[in-house]
C-alpha cells in the first residue's frame, strides 16, 4: 500500500462553503464591474483567485499564535523568526515586514533611481510596478519556451543566460539588481533549476550585480528540483534550498505562500550598509525592525510554517492536487499552460476563445464565464494585468499570453472540490462560442487590475 497516495494531515476544523444559483452569480458579476475582484467572498463557493494568504494554518502554527511576545522591541518571538530564516536562507540580516509587497518597496527605495534597471526572469506583478513607482525600468530575461504554453520542459522558470549577458553588456552600470522569482509565478508557477542559478550568480558576480531570490515559492521550487534536476534526487528540501540560497545576495520572501500563514513576510541579505538604510526606511513606513508590521504571534507561526513547508510529504501532497486538476483539464483537452506548474493551473484564454480579440480582454472573459458557471473565482494575468499604453502614442502593447490562473490554497480544499472545479472549467468549455469579450470603463495607473470597472462587449 506504500503507493496508495493520501494527504499527511487529517481535518480539524471545517468552515462551510457558500452554494449560490446560475441567476445570482450573474447578476454579482454584473454589480462588481465583470472584476472578481469586487465579488464578496461569501459568494464564491471554490476560491482559486490566490494562494497567497490563503493557507490552512497547522495546530502548531495555531499553538504558537498563543505564544507569540508582543513586546514592542526585541521580543523573544523575532528572535525564533530571525533564527528560523538564517537557518534556512544563511544571510545576516533579517527584517521582518508584513507582506512580500513592502519588502520589495523599501529595498528598491535603497537601491533604485530613476533610470536604472532591474533584471528577473520574470517579475511579478507588484515586483514590476515596485521598479516602476521608483523610476526603474524592469526589464525580464526569461527562457524563450516560457512564452509557449505548449513546450513542456521541466524547468521553464529559467533564464536566458545570452539575452542576459547581452542586456548587461548594452546597459552596464545602470543594472542594478537581478531579481530571481521562485518559482516564476507569473510565467506559469515554472520552476528554475540550480544549474540556471549557478550559471546566473556567476556571470552576476562578473558584472557586480546582486542576486537576490524572490522566495514567495521557494520550497515548491526546490521539490521540482529534486524531482526533475540530476544529482538532487537524494537531497532534503532544506539542503537544495540552502545551496540555492548560497548563489545569491539576499532574498525577500512573501510568507503568504510557502511559510503557509495568512500574513507576513521579510527581507535577509548580507549587506550591512543597505540594511542600515532598510531598516530606517522600515521604521518610517512598517515598524521598529524587530516587528516590522507583524505582531509577534505572526512571527511565530512564520517560523514554523516555514518549516512545515519543507516537508517533502507535505510537498508531495500539494503538487499532486495541483497536477490532479491539470490532468483533468488536459484529458478533456483544454489548453492549459504545460507542464503544470507549482501553485496553480494556468488556463490559455487566447487559444479557448480565439473569437475574442486580446483588445477585449478574453482572459478576463474567460474569468467571469467561470465564476458564473460555478461560482469558481480565478483570476487573469493578461491583457487587464500587464497590456501597457505609450503615453505619447497612445498605442497598446499587448502580453505574449492571456492566462487564467486557478491558484490552489495549501491544505484547504479536497480532491473533490478540485474534480469540481475541473468539471466546472469543462461546462465553460463546451460552451466558448457563446461568451463575450469585455470593455474597460474605468481604470487606476497602476495594478489596474485590482479596481478596473467592465463591461460586456455586444
Ligand atoms: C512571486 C511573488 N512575489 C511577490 C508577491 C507579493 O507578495 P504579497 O502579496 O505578500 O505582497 C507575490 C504575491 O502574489 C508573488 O507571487
Amino acid at each position: 500500500m506504500e503507493d496508495f497516495f493520501f494527504e499527511p494531515y487529517k481535518i480539524k476544523v471545517v468552515e462551510p462553503i457558500p452554494i449560490t444559483t446560475r441567476e445570482e452569480r450573474k447578476k454579482i458579476i454584473k454589480d462588481a464591474g465583470y472584476n472578481v475582484f469586487n465579488i464578496p467572498a461569501g459568494k464564491v463557493t471554490i476560491d482559486l483567485l490566490t494562494d497567497s494568504g490563503t493557507s490552512a494554518m497547522s495546530q502548531d502554527q495555531w499553538a504558537e499564535i498563543m505564544r507569540g511576545d508582543e513586546s514592542y522591541a526585541g521580543s523573544k518571538s523575532f528572535y525564533n523568526f530571525q533564527e528560523t530564516i538564517k537557518s534556512i536562507f544563511g544571510y545576516k540580516h533579517v527584517i521582518p515586514c508584513h507582506q512580500g509587497r513592502v519588502a520589495e518597496n523599501i529595498l528598491f527605495m535603497n537601491l533604485l533611481k530613476p533610470g536604472d534597471i532591474a533584471l528577473s526572469n520574470t517579475f511579478f506583478d507588484t515586483t514590476r510596478a515596485n521598479v516602476l513607482s521608483k523610476g526603474g525600468i524592469p526589464i525580464d530575461v526569461v527562457i524563450e519556451e516560457a512564452y509557449d504554453p505548449e513546450i513542456e520542459i521541466p524547468f521553464k522558470g529559467n533564464v536566458d543566460l545570452n539575452k542576459l549577458e547581452d542586456t548587461l553588456k548594452k546597459h552596464g552600470e545602470r543594472v542594478k539588481i537581478f531579481v530571481l522569482t521562485i518559482t516564476n509565478n507569473s510565467g506559469g508557477g515554472q520552476p528554475v533549476s540550480l544549474k540556471n542559478i549557478r550559471e546566473l550568480s556567476h556571470i552576476l558576480k562578473k558584472y557586480g550585480v546582486p542576486l537576490f531570490f524572490d522566495t514567495a515559492r521557494y520550497a515548491e521550487n526546490c521539490y521540482f528540483i529534486k524531482e526533475n534536476e540530476e544529482g538532487y534526487e537524494n537531497k532534503s528540501i532544506l539542503e537544495i534550498a540552502r545551496e540555492i540560497f548560497s548563489l545569491g545576495d539576499g532574498a525577500m520572501m512573501s510568507a503568504k505562500k510557502d511559510a503557509l500563514v495568512n500574513i507576513g513576510g521579510f527581507l535577509t541579505f548580507n549587506d550591512d550598509e543597505l540594511a542600515e538604510k532598510v531598516k530606517q526606511t522600515l521604521i518610517i513606513i512598517e515598524g521598529f525592525p524587530t516587528y516590522g508590521g507583524l505582531a509577534g504571534r505572526d512571527l511565530e507561526a512564520i517560523a514554523v510554517g516555514l518549516r512545515e513547508a519543507l516537508d517533502e510529504e507535505y510537498l508531495r501532497a500539494r503538487i499532486r492536487q495541483v497536477r490532479l486538476l491539470g490532468n483533468y483539464l488536459m484529458e478533456k483537452k483544454i489548453p492549459i499552460v504545460k507542464p503544470v506548474g507549482g501553485h496553480a493551473v494556468y488556463l490559455d484564454a487566447l487559444k479557448i476563445l480565439d473569437h475574442i480579440p486580446q483588445s477585449q480582454l478574453p482572459a478576463q472573459s474567460l474569468t467571469c464565464a467561470i465564476y458564473v458557471e460555478g461560482g469558481v473565482r480565478g483570476v487573469e494575468i493578461g491583457s487587464l494585468m500587464f497590456a501597457e499604453k505609450d503615453e505619447k502614442t497612445g498605442e497598446v502593447k499587448y502580453p505574449r499570453n492571456e492566462l487564467v490562473r486557478l491558484a490552489i490554497p495549501r491544505r484547504v480544499y479536497t480532491d473533490n472540490h478540485i474534480l469540481y472545479v475541473g468539471k466546472v472549467v469543462e461546462s465553460v468549455f463546451e460552451k466558448r462560442n457563446k461568451i463575450k469579450g469585455l470593455r474597460i470603463i474605468k481604470e487606476s495607473k497602476y495594478l489596474r487590475h485590482f479596481t478596473a470597472i467592465l463591461e460586456e462587449v455586444n
